[in-house]
């Protein structure tokens, strides 16, 4: 199980301060900041790094615009490492640096790292949910929270040119899993040694929002339950920051709430919490776009809105 989630999102920004600030009201841990760089470390261990769009350590590639610039995957060994940099040395530049990255460009012109990481377990307890016949929390509360304060970085998100020759990279040349298939949009994949339904999305950059070009679109930020996640989502509101694109529900694909916001760093920031966790038995499937999208949306744009018909069916690739 080589590659476990994300080690370090490496932002390029433009405006440093306002993105340092977003990311401390959204509830990331700020390890310090400078003139230069601000280091958010998650209790899992996973980092996200603010610098500005034009510091020499932004590398470049075929991504445009603000956002996560580079993505450090975490690999479980050196062993692991070196299995990979190997077969990735066949046919491209690796440039490793003395802090033990690995530094390559995918066959879509996307820039990542890799790096032996050791992915802390984060353990949640989530308050047991009551219904009519089935009291779980007899002569108890919920939790009184006072903000949100996410400790995984669970996925990030590009708009690619070809989202099946993209995900085709992964799968064959890092061990990335398939974990569904959003007909005509993009693919969900899971790292080999991770469980959460997915930790990178490659969407088609014809699809609303992307823009036709190929740039990051979101972070996904793990938080405990539903709970948290709201009052993170009504401190931003507070604070005047903006809905995402999808604002706040929950998705039919991967089964997990969001709550999107745009992010000053670039793209949007989510909150996720109750996703699908899945393992090499999952069978993968296909979905139309909008019937994978959502299962509710707290306020639907126009194109989610109206009776959506069922489409969903086992990706045909896996012969099943
Ligand atoms: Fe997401």
């Amino acid at each position: 199980m080589p590659i476990v989630g994300v080690e370090t999102a490496l932002y390029g920004v433009e405006d440093l301060a306002a993105s340092t600030k977003f990311f401390e009201d959204f509830g990331l841990p700020l390890l310090h900041k400078s003139e230069t760089e601000s280091h958010f470390s998650l209790e899992e261990g996973s980092n996200v790094i603010l610098r500005n769009l034009n510091d020499a350590s932004i590398p470049t590639s075929k991504y445009v615009g603000t956002g996560v610039k580079e993505t450090i995957w975490g690999i479980d060994s050196e062993a692991s490492l070196d299995r990979l940099v190997n077969d990735l040395s066949r046919d491209r530049e690796v440039i490793r640096d003395g802090d033990g990255v690995a530094h390559f460009l995918t066959d879509c012109g996307m820039a990542l790292g890799l790096k032996v990481f050791n992915r802390k377990k984060v353990t949640y307890a989530p308050d047991p949910i009551n219904a009519p016949g089935n009291v779980n929390r007899m002569n108890q509360t919920r939790k009184w929270r006072k903000r949100a304060l996410p400790k995984t970085l669970n996925h990030v998100v590009f708009g690619v040119a070809d989202y099946k020759a993209s995900a085709a990279f992964f799968r064959e040349r890092l061990g990335f899993r398939l974990s569904d298939h959003q007909k005509g949009i993009g693919m969900y994949l899971r790292c080999d040694g991770a469980l959460e339904h997915h930790n990178l999305f490659l969407m088609d950059y014809n699809t609303p929002g992307i823009g036709g070009v190929p740039r990051f679109h979101h972070a996904n930020f793990g938080v405990e339950d539903i709970d948290e996640l709201m009052i993170g989502a009504n401190i931003l509101a507070s604070k005047g920051y903006e809905p995402g694109f999808l604002g706040t529900g929950r998705h039919r694909i991967s089964s997990a709430l969001f709550s999107y916001w745009k992010c000053p760093a670039g793209g949007e920031a989510e909150y996720g919490t109750d996703t699908d966790y899945l393992d090499d038995n999952w069978v993968p499937r296909e979905w139309e776009f909008r019937f994978g999208t959502m299962i509710w949306m707290q306020s639907p744009p126009p194109f989610m809105q109206g009776e959506i018909a069922w489409d969903v069916d086992f990706y045909k690739e896996f012969g099943v």
